[in-house]
């Protein structure tokens, strides 16, 4: 069984727009890495809140584990599945840059012990020891971006969903995030990337999806590579 499926999935923003996804069909494992790609406006970030039940389809079905998305709550799904935005400072909401690193996994009461290593050991890894103690919000872009990016990665969750994790990353930075994604992919732990930097999907992605127009173009994990528009 996919880990995530999505079917025949259409979707327009309220006010009747024109429609952002037509009858897309996506079945993703729980393994493996995939890239969604395709140009601006598209429908790529609209399609990752699908899958995380933040936006409801107009029409069509979200599935994790087989079951519709709609049955479990935003917080179920977000244990499960961890969620970087685009804009990191969408997802920057506490007040020290460790605090934001620590704040899923005391939550969970974790073992302080517990967490003051994941955090330390993120910290160091990101390269944002000399920032522990600021205001998320003050930090640099690139520093938000890692700052949402280890922050999701803190809960370890069991599948990974990242809208443009490279943008405002230098060159050593990004081979710091790849190696982790690798890492974290070798662990068992599936993911999507959303990204336009097409040197960082090649390297990473064993799946690419092709998204023009609200529609799948391409999909290299389906035979033939069959495109669906009529
Ligand atoms: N909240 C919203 N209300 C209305 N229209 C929206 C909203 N969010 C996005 N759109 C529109 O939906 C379309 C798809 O947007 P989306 O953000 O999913 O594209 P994208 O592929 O992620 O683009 P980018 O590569 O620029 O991030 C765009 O035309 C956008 O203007
Ligand atoms: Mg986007």
């Amino acid at each position: 069984m996919a880990f995530l499926e999505l079917r025949q999935i259409d979707f327009s923003y309220p006010g009747g727009r024109p429609a952002v996804l037509s009858g897309v069909n996506l079945a993703l494992n729980r393994e493996g890495i995939s890239a969604i790609i395709g140009p601006n406006g598209c429908g790529k970030t609209t399609l990752t809140k699908i899958m995380l039940g933040i936006l409801r389809p107009t029409s069509g079905e979200v599935l994790l584990e087989g079951r519709s998305v709609q049955e479990y709550t935003l917080a179920q799904i977000g244990r499960r599945i961890g969620y970087v935005f685009q804009n990191p400072e969408q997802q920057l909401f506490s007040s020290t840059v460790a605090e934001e690193i620590g704040f899923g996994l005391s939550y969970r009461s974790e073992d302080p012990a517990v967490i003051r290593e994941r955090v330390e050991f993120l910290l160091d890894y990101f390269e944002l020891s000399p920032y522990r103690q600021v205001f998320p919000l003050h930090l640099s872009y690139g520093e938000k971006q890692r700052l949402a990016i280890a922050a999701v990665l803190a809960n370890e969750p069991e599948f990974l969903i990242l809208d443009e994790p490279t943008v405002g990353l230098d060159a050593c930075r990004k081979e710091l995030l790849a190696a982790h994604l690798h890492k974290v992919a070798r662990l068992g732990r599936g993911m999507v990337l959303v990204s336009h930097d097409t040197a960082f999907v090649n390297r990473m992605a064993n799946r690419v999806i092709a998204l023009e127009k609200g529609r799948v173009q391409r999909d290299s994990g389906l035979e033939g590579n069959v495109g669906h528009e009529s």
